[in-house]
């Protein structure tokens, strides 16, 4: 099946960079939000996003106005009803999902694949909600969705090799590669990057070493591109909790359980580079 229109729920930070992605590979693309003002906010930073590109030398003017003329705004779900794909990327919370999936399964056409960019939660429970489960998928993007390379599709135990095939064939489509992980907590991402991070965090927790010396000695022993504590604000420490109690709570492997000094610095409003500060300060 070949996807050509696209539908993208929800237009926040991973939202309209997929939406962005896909209209810049020539697909027709839908981006819902949940009213006016929100939907504006985000169709003005996939604006910002491509002149960006163009100033990069990435995109020409031209490239610029056709990603705008393909992608339609809206706050009506009813106009996913002509998608070929709709991704999923409303705020992390399950109950909420399950939600936007069986109104999708009721909007869209029979042929239609769901997925959601869920982080952690269960894909299956989201693929229960519709009438059918084959067709649903994980296809987990990373921030920023534009500069990262890769694609994680996530494979429930009932979704169909077709589905995953034509998953796999739009991933291509919009300049990712694509690899494919099974329907639990962190899938393959999340799965070795949380302990990674929590066992540093415990290092700096327990006085091992210093925040600058744990990062460096990854960055400049290991040659990955930042530290475990710079990555974490960059997730966001909120967002890093919030995986890492997912992932203790499937497996109740202590691995997962998150630091006494995550949990505080989360209590304390201190989620990383978006709030401006985390273990490093971005102010
Ligand atoms: N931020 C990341 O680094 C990252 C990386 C990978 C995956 N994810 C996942 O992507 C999803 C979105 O994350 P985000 O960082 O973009 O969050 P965000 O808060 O920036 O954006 C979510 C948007 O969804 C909108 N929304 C909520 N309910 C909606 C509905 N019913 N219909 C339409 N829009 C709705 C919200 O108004 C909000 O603007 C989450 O599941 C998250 O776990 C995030």
């Amino acid at each position: 099946m070949e996807i050509k229109k696209v539908g993208v729920v929800g237009c926040g930070l991973m939202g309209r960079g997929i939406a962005e992605v896909s209209a810049r590979a020539g697909h027709d693309v839908v981006v819902s939000e949940i009213n006016q003002e929100l939907l504006d906010k985000g169709l003005a930073a996939i604006n910002a996003s491509l002149t960006t590109a163009v100033g990069r030398g990435k995109a020409t003017e031209a490239d610029k106005a056709a990603a705008l003329g393909r992608i339609k705004g809206t706050i009506e779900t009813g106009n996913f009803k002509d998608c070929d794909l709709v991704v999923e990327a409303a705020v992390e919370n399950l109950e909420l999902k399950k939600k936007v999936f069986a109104d999708l399964d009721k909007i869209c056409p029979e042929h239609a694949i769901l997925a959601s960019n869920s982080s952690c939660l269960s894909i299956l429970d989201m693929a229960m909600m519709t009438k059918k489960p084959d067709k649903v998928l994980g296809m987990h993007f990373f921030n920023p969705v534009p500069v990262m390379r890769g694609l994680e599709l996530v494979k429930t135990i009932l979704t169909s090799d077709e589905t995953l095939k034509a998953a796999d064939s739009f991933g291509k489509s919009i300049g990712k590669t694509v690899f494919t992980a099974q329907d639990a907590p962190g899938f393959i991402t999340n799965r070795l990057f949380i302990p990674f991070a929590l066992d540093a965090i415990r290092l700096l927790e327990a006085g091992f070493a210093t925040k600058e010396d744990i990062d460096q000695a990854i960055v400049l022993g290991l040659n990955h591109p930042m530290g475990p504590l710079t990555l974490s604000d960059y997730v966001g420490l909120d967002t890093t909790y919030f995986i890492a109690e997912a992932m203790y709570e499937e497996f109740k492997d202590p691995r997962y359980a998150p630091p006494p000094l995550l949990k505080k610095m989360v209590t304390a409003g201190q989620f990383g580079r978006k709030s401006g500060k985390g273990f490093y300060d971005y102010k």
